[in-house]
């Protein structure tokens, strides 16, 4: 039987590089708590998990932008007695398309899913983790982190530079708790991500050249590592690093190119 303190929770657990992170946690001993909306695929999660590596999987399907979801699940974690060692803020949603065109809702759930989700979150395990004087937080963000901008993709770039500057900060503000926080910003990679918008025929896709285990791979050893921020793939690095590089205004021109079909 696996060590009941042992837990590790992963958002967005029920594809892509979340599903991935399951598989890697489980793999080294932890049990896990997961989150999605769609509830059937969190179930095969689970069975398969048990199957293959014996580990326990906590089922919360919830859909988290809705109203105080985050308290929602703090409270139920809290209630089933379950310690989150590990953290992995991974639900995150990128919509297209020119801002002023875009439907209101489709702009409110990424701001709700990739800053607020995420953001309530940290908080609630974070004081958790100080008081038990270890943990570790992973958030994914996004090779858009670096970028000064994304025409196209304009709120979904804004929100995850928030997240790796909230990670940064939360980075210095951590030292000498025992707990540790990394940023995981992958390049465009094949999962569900953005396939109801086409994202994924957009230039910038067609430059996908590692697979979703990979990146989660690159994301969970720079967790494990307490290291800062993590680019995977070498292209990807490079872009990251001209992102951030002046003149802005020629990444931005970049940018345009990159997020058009
Ligand atoms: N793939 C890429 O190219 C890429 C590049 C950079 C960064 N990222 C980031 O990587 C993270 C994971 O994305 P992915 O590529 O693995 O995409 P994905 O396969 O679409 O996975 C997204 C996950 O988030 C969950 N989710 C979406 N909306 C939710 C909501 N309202 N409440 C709860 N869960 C929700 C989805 O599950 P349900 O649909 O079942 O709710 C799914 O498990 C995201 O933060 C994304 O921004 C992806």
């Amino acid at each position: 039987m696996s060590d009941q303190n042992n837990v590790a929770l992963v958002t967005g657990a029920s594809s892509g590089f979340g599903y991935e992170f399951c598989q890697l946690l489980a793999k080294d001993g932890y049990d896990l708590v997961v989150v999605a909306r769609r509830e059937d695929r969190l179930e095969e999660l689970a069975k398969s998990i048990k199957q293959t590596y014996g580990q326990t999987v906590h089922l919360f399907p919830m859909d988290l932008t809705e109203e105080n979801a985050p308290s929602k699940l703090y409270k139920l974690i809290n209630e089933r007695g379950l310690a989150i060692k590990i953290l992995i803020n991974n639900a995150g949603v990128g919509r297209f398309g020119k801002f002023h065109e875009m439907d209101q809702e489709a702009n409110d759930e990424m701001i709700k899913l990739n800053i607020s989700a995420l953001t309530s979150l940290s908080k609630y395990f974070l004081n958790d983790m100080i008081n038990s004087g270890e943990g570790r937080i992973l958030n994914v963000a996004s090779l858009a982190s670096f970028q000064p901008a994304g025409p196209n993709m304009a709120v979904y770039y804004a929100t995850k530079a928030y997240v790796l500057s909230l990670t940064r900060s939360l980075r210095i503000e951590l030292k000498g708790t025992g707990v540790t926080v990394t940023v995981l910003c992958p390049g465009p990679t094949k999962t569900e991500f953005g396939s109801t918008d086409h994202v994924q025929s957009l230039r910038m896709f067609k430059l996908a050249s590692i697979s979703s285990r990979q990146v989660a791979e690159a994301g969970y050893r720079a967790m494990m590592k307490n290291r800062a921020v993590v680019v995977p793939g070498l292209f990807n690095k490079l872009l990251a690093i001209g992102g951030e590089l002046p003149p802005r205004q020629l990444a931005i021109q970049i940018n345009k190119f990159l997020l058009n079909k």
